[in-house]
């Protein structure tokens, strides 16, 4: 039940910023969207096994999870598996989704207190079927809530989202629906798993790496990116609050002049 790593992860120390809001909640960036990188050079760092990366990793989401939440960020996406990490070993995917089951088994309770919705990107389909059930449970239990948005990009990819829209408006257009000139930014927007949602303002990427690896590529047009050097499982509220920190201190021109 527990893992023999689970004294490895240290939780990170309460501090004065944990109440403290990174800017002025008018400042607050609506929607925050995070590659979380970095689990296994964390755990390879420490001579464990890359599942301790995982579970360490899962820890530190649920600690932004919190503080998204505290600090009256809208909607929180985050990526938690893509539909090119099939490429990795069969023992390391299942393990990932013993992860997802073990995080809405134990975080549920207090996602409903918080009055967090959540929705999946992705297509759950090829999930163990015990994993897909907790998720249909975690949605139904949350679908009434109003308050952070938490989006699990879950066996996730930016193109096959953007092949599916396509193939959904072609559909309307072959049905006589609709005709191609009425398709316009918002039909597609619409037409992707994020409908209904602004697009994200920030996007956090840890471990280093500078690349998007097929997230949200529609969606982030006119993000603002923040990459960070620390690995996924180091990543607490503190950088949560330097990353916002630094979003605040841009200036977003969306094409036009200031
Ligand atoms: C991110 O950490 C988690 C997933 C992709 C599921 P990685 O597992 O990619 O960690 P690194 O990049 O190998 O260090
Ligand atoms: C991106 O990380 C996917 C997730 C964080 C779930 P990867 O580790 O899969 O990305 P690459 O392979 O380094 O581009
Ligand atoms: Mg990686």
């Amino acid at each position: 039940m527990f893992p023999v790593w689970k004294g490895v992860f240290r939780r990170q120390k309460a501090s004065k910023l944990e109440s403290d809001m990174p800017c002025r909640p008018e400042e607050i960036p609506v929607h925050v969207a995070v590659i979380m990188d970095g689990n296994g050079r964390w755990a390879r760092r420490r001579a464990l096994p890359r599942a301790a990366g995982h579970h360490a990793g899962m820890l530190a989401m649920r600690e932004v999870i919190r503080a998204a939440d505290d600090w009256g960020i809208k909607v929180l996406t985050l990526y938690s598996f893509s539909t090119e990490n099939w490429k990795r070993p069969r023992q390391e995917i299942d393990y990932l989704w013993q992860l997802v089951d073990e995080f809405f088994k134990l975080d549920i309770q207090e996602l409903v207190e918080r009055n967090v919705h959540i929705r999946i990107l992705g297509d759950p389909s090829q999930l163990p079927l015990a994993t897909q059930q907790t998720i249909a449970r975690a949605l139904e239990q949350t679908k009434a809530n109003s308050g952070l948005t938490v989006q699990f990009a879950l066996n996730y990819g930016s193109r096959w989202e953007i092949v599916r829209a396509v193939q959904q408006i072609a559909t309307r257009i072959e049905e006589l629906e609709i005709s191609v000139s009425d398709i316009d930014e918002q039909m597609v927007s619409d037409a992707l798993a994020t409908a209904g949602l602004p697009d994200p303002d920030l996007l956090i990427r840890t471990a280093g790496d500078q690349r998007i690896s097929n997230f949200l590529l529609w969606q982030i047009a006119y993000a603002e990116f923040v990459f960070v050097d620390v690995m996924w499982p180091e990543f607490t509220r503190q950088h949560f609050y330097s990353a916002i920190q630094a979003f605040v201190a841009r200036e977003r021109r969306f094409g036009g002049l200031k």
